[in-house]
Order: structure tokens, then sequence, then C-alpha cells
């Protein structure tokens, strides 16, 4: 094995604030690994919304200079003392916090082996965004064949997977909600079955028009603040709000009463509540990528970034212009 370095390159911020925070330690200390961990160096790492949510301010990020990154992919260069699973050498996806740089110490727990046929860069493209969206519509609100839900962003990281893993479980109407009729049809190639521009049209009339005034069973929400009333409008009787995320601010406290008027569930889920075991992660994984490697699933990527190009990233992401997803490559 050849020596590691002491030091190395990280995405870091020291303050929170707008894109112009960020910057590259140059020599930022190698992580130490864990009995349980492995030492990953890094050739691709997964851009997510939740970074710009750190980066400003909206999620805690300490202790400061904070690294960013939740998920990446890569060759392993050291093992853990407990870790009898993984080797030296083995090329790996995974998810966990400093995966921004070029090395990443992450818990075994969740590892997984990038299966021969895998494009490089596709599994930190597709990990954290495709099991999200695959526990949404299994454990969050589990959708059924035939069932008419929507999906807000629907041409964004997470919208285009939800859209198609919608499509693969039988859902008849998937309702897609986007800025731009150019990301309404890249949607509907994913899967859904109708568009609104919800930037332009009354969408909840719309929704309202297009289930014939029954309204969706579910609604997947990763806008936040500024589609949460419209949500509880156009949900139907026993239909569940499922609010994962915050990309217009975060819904503010509202009064739980509004729910009994349909019976309505409202969730807040977060990804790594429901793959909390090893087990878990290692199920949903192998058959996200199994999808992958068949094609059942297909990652759309807008753009690879350099990790000195992150600026730009965070603006791209955060200023709409993007669709599917932000990778960085080491
Ligand atoms: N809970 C979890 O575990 C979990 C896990 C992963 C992601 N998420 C959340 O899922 C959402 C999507 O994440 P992603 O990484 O896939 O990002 P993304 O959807 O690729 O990008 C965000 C999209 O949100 C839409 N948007 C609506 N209002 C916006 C506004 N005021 N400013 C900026 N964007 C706005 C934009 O699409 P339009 O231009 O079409 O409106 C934009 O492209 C985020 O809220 C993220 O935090 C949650």
């Amino acid at each position: 094995m050849s020596r590691l370095p002491q030091t190395q390159r990280a995405l870091q911020f020291n303050r929170v604030g707008g894109p112009e925070v960020l910057e590259i330690a140059t020599s930022a200390p190698l992580p130490s690994i864990k009995p349980d961990q492995i030492l990953v160096k890094n050739a691709y790492a997964g851009v997510n919304y939740i970074d710009t949510y750190f980066r400003g301010g909206v999620y805690p990020a300490s202790p400061l200079p904070y690294t960013l990154g939740r998920e990446g992919e890569g060759t392993i260069v050291a093992i853990g003392s407990s870790v009898t699973d993984y080797k030296v050498g083995d090329y790996v996806g995974y998810m966990g916090p400093e995966s921004q740089a070029e090395y990443t110490a992450v818990s075994a727990n969740y590892v997984i082996a990038v299966p021969a046929g895998v494009e490089p860069g596709v599994t930190a493209a597709v990990l954290l965004q495709g099991l999200t969206a695959f526990t949404l519509i299994r454990d969050a609100h589990e959708v059924k064949r035939g069932d008419a839900v929507l999906v807000h962003a629907a041409a964004g990281g997470v919208g285009l997977l939800l859209c198609q893993l919608l499509r693969a479980v039988g859902a008849g109407t998937i309702i897609a909600t986007a800025s731009t009729k150019e990301k309404l049809q890249l949607a509907e190639k994913n899967g859904a079955t109708h568009g609104i521009d919800y930037s332009k049209e009354d969408w909840v009339a719309r929704v309202k028009e297009i289930t014939g005034g029954q309204g969706v069973i579910a609604v997947f929400d990763g806008v936040g603040k500024s589609t949460f009333d419209g949500d509880l409008e156009v949900l139907a009787r026993k239909g569940s709000l499922v609010s994962f995320g915050n990309a217009s601010g975060v819904v503010p406290p509202f009064s739980i009463g509004r729910l009994s008027a349909k019976n309505l569930k409202v969730l807040r889920p977060t990804l790594f509540m429901y793959l909390t075991t090893k087990e878990e992660f290692t199920e949903a994984a192998t058959e996200l990528l199994r999808f992958v490697k068949e094609k059942k699933v297909d990652v759309k990527i807008h753009k690879i970034y350099s990790l000195e190009e992150a600026q730009q990233a965070h603006k791209d992401i955060e200023g709409r212009g993007t669709t599917g997803k932000l990778v960085y490559k080491l």
C-alpha cells in the first residue's frame, strides 16, 4: 500500500453565507479511522441540496471549518480493525459526512461495493437521492398501483428518480411540477403523466382538475415553504403530505387542526432515519444499484464539477438551472 499523505484538499467553509464562503482547504488533516470505519480515497462525491442548507445556516454546521458532503465513491485505502467485509483496494460507494474531500472516513455500515457494469461516478450520483426516493415511496407513504400522486421539483435530482420509481411501482397518475417547460418535458420522459409549471400556472387548480376533483393520495414535496399550503389543498381524504426538504425555505409552524378537515397525515422524514442499520442500508442500496445496472433507473447527471468549481455548483443548484444530479470529480 502506498503511504498516505498527512494532509488533503477539502471543500470547507469557515462562516455561513452565500456560495462565496466556500473554499478549498489545501492542508486539511487526513481523517483517522475508528475500528468500525474505512478510509476511502474519493474519486467522485455527490452534490446535494443539503450542502446549501449547511453553508447558508439553515441547518447548523459545527465544528468550523466545516467539510461538506454526504456521499461519495472511491477506493478503500485503509480499514478499521473490526471491519471484515471489505479490503484495501475495493472500489465502493458510501453515504456519510465530509465526502467532498480527497479522503473520507466512513462507517462500514454505509458502504456498498460498486457492481461491475455501473459506470464511474454513477454510484456517487445516485446513492443518496435514489435511496431517498426509494424510502419516500416505500416507508413514508407506500405508493400503490393506480395511486394519484404529486411530485414537486420533479426535474431535480430526487424528483427525476421519484418519477421513475413511481412509474415502476405502477402509480396511475404522476403529476409533476417544475419551473420550466423543458424541465416538465424531462419529468414526463422519466415517468410523470402530467406536468404543471408551478411558477406560472395555478397548480392547485390544475391538480384538482387533473384528478377530477378527487385530489392526490400523496404529495412528495422537497420545495417546502412555498408549496406547503397548496399541498394541504390538493390532498385527497386520508392523504399524506411527505415534506422532505426546504428548497424554497423552511415550512413555518402550522396549526395541527388543519389536518382534521380531510384526516391528513404530514411527515417530515430524513433518509438516515429510515436506513439506520447495516442491513437496512445494504438491502436498499443493493436493490438500487441493481436497478441502475439493469438500466431500470436512469441516472441523469447534470454536470461534473471539480472541487474548485464548488461555488458555481452551489449557484447553479440554488439558481434552479439544473436538472438531475451534480457531481464533483476529485
Ligand atoms: N429528507 C431527506 O432525507 C432528503 C434527502 C435528499 C434530498 N432532500 C431534499 O430534497 C430536495 C431536492 O434535493 P435535490 O438535491 O434533488 O435538489 P434539486 O431538486 O435538484 O434542486 C432543487 C429544486 O428545487 C426547486 N425549487 C423550488 N423553489 C425553489 C427556490 N425558491 N429556490 C431554489 N430551488 C427551488 C427547483 O426546481 P424548479 O426550478 O423546477 O422549481 C430546484 O431545481 C431538497 O429540498 C433536499 O433538501 C431531502
